[in-house]
């Protein structure tokens, strides 16, 4: 039935449109903006529960007299735009995609465009201008483009680009990095994209997708490890440029009273940051520059040299209206959009500021030589484990990577290890003890101290901007619970599954963190719970040539998520995984990314999204979906999304 009214309905809305450009002698395009749109209408700013003003373009929805008027102008009618009536069961197994009948002729996303404001675009790959098929072709935009594929900016201005190419199915990348890139289709590109500017447009565009069946999906900056942001056959909400961020002083919401910034969704970690600096506090967010601090990095429980609150969200829900989620208002919904993932399009939240306070660093690296062996060096790595818990009780986060070197040996480097609240001399007496160790293991090493003033000079001289783009590996992860740490036994089964993994070929990317449990910070949340007892954060990346087949890939992933990965479970059974910089293959993923709160979690989503309109790889309830054509291990986004039988 649903699919009857589609086909009157594109009808209908295709003899208006075009009833419109023969009377005014214009392109459709150019018939109706003056007259009709876009489709939103002004609501008080006031409006929120949350206790900060809407920003100017939260205050831009979509209400029912604004869907009613355009239904009385026969310009498009509930089927097409509006809230949902009843809850519709699914209409058909899987989404509507590109070819298909139903899929919606040009024409209505020509409305969907005028409704938006002109804010829709069909999707162009970043690359499209390097392959002469395409209408883009220009090489010296392609040489530009190539130049800058490894800059996280190039991939998070672009509408659609992912900062991991693997799972578009590695179409359409610059022809000199990948000498058998010959084509460029969309592959596991959205079909079209919103730049989204109000909330208007998310409204309009969720009851769009959730009324015609079709895939959607939310962009931000394209970090998440799994791809979450592209889909086939998608329309792709991109949030980006909701970058607003204002500073409350005085902020009263709940038990909370103090410092906060409320943060679109589009703003960037180091927006914020340097905001904070202004202003004379301290926010949480990720070490990376550019990672989407309201976006994925809330949703997904980010870590952080800090630790974390958030006040309040603004959100839009699958069925198309806008709420506020607080521990007052919808603390269920608000309960889950804080480590259970999307929910639904997040478009500012409040987060709380602290004081300033200074922060030290410390680097050092040391390396396997003639004289520094393989046990040696291990042991060496040892030493620093049985410290993991003393350095995060007294409040400090150390990165660091192990990586070979050229010979076929491996090197430790500190990136920084990083002394939040801490003078020099606090830190130095702290981890006097450790380099004592590494000193009695004939293991010499020369620590740089730096201290600064606060957080941001601190950050931006510790974490230099990220190299993206790679298409060369893939990365699983493991929160590592303290009992690995200090129980000796355990200790020593946890560095022999790490060293496993790095002398079979893999790199460490570590973490030695832990949760906050200070006051102020509300636990409430859905945050993995793995997280509250973890000591670390590791991240193991299998390689291969920028050339490999999807056959040599799949055999990499393979191992690494079948053997080094299996290792390092067996070392802690029952612990997780950052869900945002994971392992795609994750098995069992519902306990690794969201452990004992998975059923509630799988609960609510049934309940605030019964359509299934925001899927996403490894997202709760994505077991109730597979997608067609993908090659075992190697979860391309390219397929047709369908709902399991
Ligand atoms: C180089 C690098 C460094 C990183 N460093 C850190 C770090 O220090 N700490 C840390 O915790 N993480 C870090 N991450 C991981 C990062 O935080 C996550 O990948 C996060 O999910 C990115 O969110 P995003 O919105 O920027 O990215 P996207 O990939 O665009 O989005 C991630 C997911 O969130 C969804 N989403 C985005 N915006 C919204 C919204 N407004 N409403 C609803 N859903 C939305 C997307 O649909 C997608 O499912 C890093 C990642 C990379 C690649
Ligand atoms: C209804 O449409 C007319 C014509 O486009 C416009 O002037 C008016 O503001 C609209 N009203 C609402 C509630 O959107
Ligand atoms: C809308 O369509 C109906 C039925 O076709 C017609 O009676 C009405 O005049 C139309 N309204 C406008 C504003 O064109
Ligand atoms: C945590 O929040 C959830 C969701 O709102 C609520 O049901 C639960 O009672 C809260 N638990 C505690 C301990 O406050
Ligand atoms: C790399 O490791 C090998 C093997 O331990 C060692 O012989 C060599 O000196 C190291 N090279 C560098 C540059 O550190
Ligand atoms: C920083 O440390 C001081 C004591 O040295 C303490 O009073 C203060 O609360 C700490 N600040 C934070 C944000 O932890
Ligand atoms: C752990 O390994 C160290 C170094 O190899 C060894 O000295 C120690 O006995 C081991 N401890 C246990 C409990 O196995």
């Amino acid at each position: 039935m649903a699919q009857a009214i589609r086909a009157v309905t594109f009808a209908s809305l295709a003899s208006l449109i075009l009833a419109q450009q023969i009377n005014s002698g214009h392109g459709p395009v150019a018939a109706t903006p003056g007259t009709v749109l876009p489709a939103a209408a002004v609501v008080p700013a006031s409006s929120t529960a949350a206790g900060a003003q809407l920003f100017q373009w939260e205050s831009l929805q979509l209400t029912q007299p604004v869907l009613a008027n355009l239904t009385n102008m026969n310009l498009t009618n509930a089927a097409l735009f509006g809230f949902p009536t009843t809850s519709l069961a699914p209409t058909s197994q899987c989404k509507v995609f590109p070819g298909d009948a139903h899929w919606p002729p040009p024409i209505v996303w020509e409305i969907l465009n005028l409704l938006t404001g002109d804010a829709l675009t069909q999707v162009v790959p970043l690359a499209a201008p390097c392959y002469s098929g395409w209408p883009e072709y220009n090489a010296a935009k392609c040489a530009s483009i190539t130049s800058q594929w490894s800059d996280p900016n190039l991939h998070v201005n672009d509408p659609s680009s992912t900062q991991w190419p693997l799972f578009q199915g590695l179409t359409c990348l610059p022809p000199s990095l990948r000498s058998s890139s010959t084509t460029c289709t969309l592959g596991g590109y959205a079909s079209y994209s919103i730049e989204v500017t109000n909330v208007a447009q998310i409204q309009l565009a969720l009851n769009f997708a959730r009324n015609l069946n079709i895939r959607l999906v939310v962009k931000n900056t394209g970090h998440d490890f799994a791809d979450k942001s592209i889909g086939a056959g998608a329309l792709s909400l991109w949030t980006h440029k909701l970058n607003d961020l204002k500073f409350y002083p005085n902020y009263v919401h709940g038990s909370y009273s103090g410092p906060a910034f409320k943060l679109g969704a589009g703003v960037e970690t180091a927006d914020v940051y340097l905001a904070a600096e202004q202003n004379g506090v301290t926010v949480v967010g990720g070490e990376c520059r550019t990672v989407g601090l309201a976006g994925g990095y809330i949703a997904g429980g980010g870590h952080s040299p800090m630790s974390s609150l958030v006040l309040s969200m603004e959100v839009v829900l699958p069925n198309g209206k806008f709420v506020t989620a607080s521990a007052t208002s919808n603390p269920d919904l608000f309960w889950a959009l804080r480590g259970g993932g999307t929910f639904g399009v997040v478009t500012s939240l409040v987060i709380m500021a602290y004081p300033k306070i200074p922060v030290t660093t410390m680097t050092f690296d040391f390396t396997m030589s003639n004289t520094l062996s393989a046990d040696t060096f291990w042991a060496g790595v040892r030493a620093y484990m049985t410290y993991f818990a003393t350095f995060t009780d007294a409040g400090t986060y150390g990165y660091f990577n192990i990586v070979p070197n050229t010979s076929g040996g491996f090197t430790f480097t500190f990136n920084p290890f990083w002394g939040a609240n801490m003078t020099k001399p606090q830190l130095q007496a702290l981890v006097a003890p450790f380099l004592g160790d590494l000193n009695n293991l004939g293991i010499p090493v020369t620590p740089v101290y730096t201290q600064y003033a606060s957080l941001y000079p601190a950050w931006k001289a510790s974490f230099p901007p990220e190299v993206v783009g790679g298409f060369n590996n893939h990365a699983a992860s493991r929160l590592f619970p303290r009992e690995n740490f200090v129980n000796p036994t355990l200790l020593n089964a946890t560095l022999a599954a790490v060293r496993y993994a790095i002398e079979a070929g893999g790199i460490l990317v570590g973490y030695n963190i832990k949760a906050a449990t200070n006051s102020h910070a509300n636990q409430n949340n859905s945050v993995n719970p793995a997280w509250r007892n973890t000591l670390t954060h590791f991240i193991l990346p299998a390689l291969w040539d920028n050339d490999a087949t999807f056959a040599q890939i799949q055999a990499a992933s393979e191992t690494l998520t079948n053997d080094w990965m299996a290792k390092w479970r067996a070392a802690s059974p029952g612990a997780g995984a950052y869900m945002a910089e994971a392992d795609i293959n994750e098995p069992n993923f519902q306990q690794a990314f969201y452990g004992s709160y998975y059923p509630k979690l799988y609960a609510l989503k049934k309940q605030i999204d019964p359509y299934g309109l925001f899927y996403a790889p490894t997202a709760v309830g994505s077991e109730d979906w597979y997608i067609t054509g993908q090659i075992p291990y190697v979860p391309t986004q390219n397929g047709k999304l369908c709902r399991k039988p």
